[in-house]
């Protein structure tokens, strides 16, 4: 089974490819670096193709199809964060949407068998139904960034839906653990507390997340490369939702030490909470996250020690 990862040297992309060449699949990364780093993926450069390059360069784009016999597309490629987002949304559009068609379009030239297509709990936007479920109508969302990952799962409906491409797409809910995504609230807190520099702290704390751990995410993707849908969504959350004062309370009693706060006003963008309903993806994908709030952390914070 040959599979192309996009992003693939991201914070995600990384972490998923340590697990799968623990089985046996064949594994070709297309990533053009921009967030992503080549150092994330010296430990498997030889045993998996790394080709640099944009998902944008429909060229480059093309002869990777044609020279790999791909049976999959797990397609992390994007740019990601809500408040970047609202800086630049024509390179948002570009990449999660344009990006996106470019490989569905590619995808059903060359006959993949199957497409998966990360997606975000943002998608939500400010959903009244809590938790959030995947049948929730959401055609409401609150930042740029939001928008282009619906925008991209409204494409990949449509070509699972005409043509013979089997599409599974999965909502992530805030993603945080070992080689956290630099820009993320978990990494700058962890790394100001620990220089003794003030955190950023939006609003007055109450605003709260469905925080994931990062093997728990990964479980969860290879538990898709097991089945077999025409087309479905699920969320993948831990299904407990903490506060930002939580988060900071967390993040000082593990590390030992009182944040400098630095209070700010709440930021556009910025959804009230996220909640994940995972009652499908228990059902349908048996799968679970096996990791509390507090167990993240801890590893977190022992990855951050020893790398920094
Ligand atoms: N981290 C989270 O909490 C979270 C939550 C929900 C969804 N997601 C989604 O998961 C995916 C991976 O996110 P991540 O947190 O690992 O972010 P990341 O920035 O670490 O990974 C994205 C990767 O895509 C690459 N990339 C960006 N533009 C590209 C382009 N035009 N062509 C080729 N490669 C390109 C980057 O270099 C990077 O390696 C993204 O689609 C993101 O939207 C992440």
């Amino acid at each position: 089974m040959k599979i192309l990862i996009t992003g693939g040297a991201g914070f995600i992309g990384s972490n998923l490819i340590s697990k799968l060449l623990k089985q046996s699949y064949e594994i070709v990364v297309i990533d053009d670096l921009s967030t992503g780093k080549k150092e994330n993926l010296t430990a498997y450069l030889p045993k998996i193709e790394f080709i640099e390059g944009s998902i944008l360069d429909k060229e480059k784009l093309e002869r990777l199809f044609a020279d790999y016999s791909l049976d999959l597309i797990i397609h992390l490629a994007a740019k990601a964060g809500v408040r970047a987002s609202l800086e630049n949304p024509t390179i948002f559009n570009e990449v999660n949407v344009l990006g996106t068609l470019n490989l569905l379009e590619l995808s059903k030239k060359y006959k993949i068998k199957k497409f998966i297509f990360t997606s975000s709990s943002s998608v939500y936007g400010n959903n009244k139904k809590i938790p959030f479920s995947e049948n929730d109508k959401i055609e409401m969302p609150i930042s740029p960034y939001a928008a282009s990952k619906r925008a991209g799962e409204l494409y990949c409906f449509t070509y699972s839906h005409l043509f013979e491409l089997n599409v599974t797409i999965l909502r992530l809910f805030t993603v945080f653990g070992p080689n956290n995504r630099r820009d993320m609230a978990h990494f700058l807190m962890t790394d100001s507390i620990f220089k003794g520099k003030p955190i950023k702290k939006f609003g007055d704390g109450t605003t709260s997340r469905d925080y994931t751990y990062i093997d728990d995410i990964t479980e969860g993707f290879l538990k898709c490369l097991g089945k077999n849908f025409k087309f479905e969504i699920f969320n993948l959350g831990n299904s407990h939702t903490i506060s930002l004062n939580q988060l900071i309370e967390t993040l000082e009693n593990t590390i030992e030490k009182k944040a400098v706060i630095e209070n700010l006003p709440l930021q556009a963008g910025d959804v009230q909470q996220t909640f994940a309903d995972i009652s499908k993806a228990k059902k349908l994908l048996d799968w679970q996250p096996k990791t509390s709030y507090q167990q993240g952390v801890k590893k977190l914070i022992e990855w951050y020690k020893k790398t920094f």
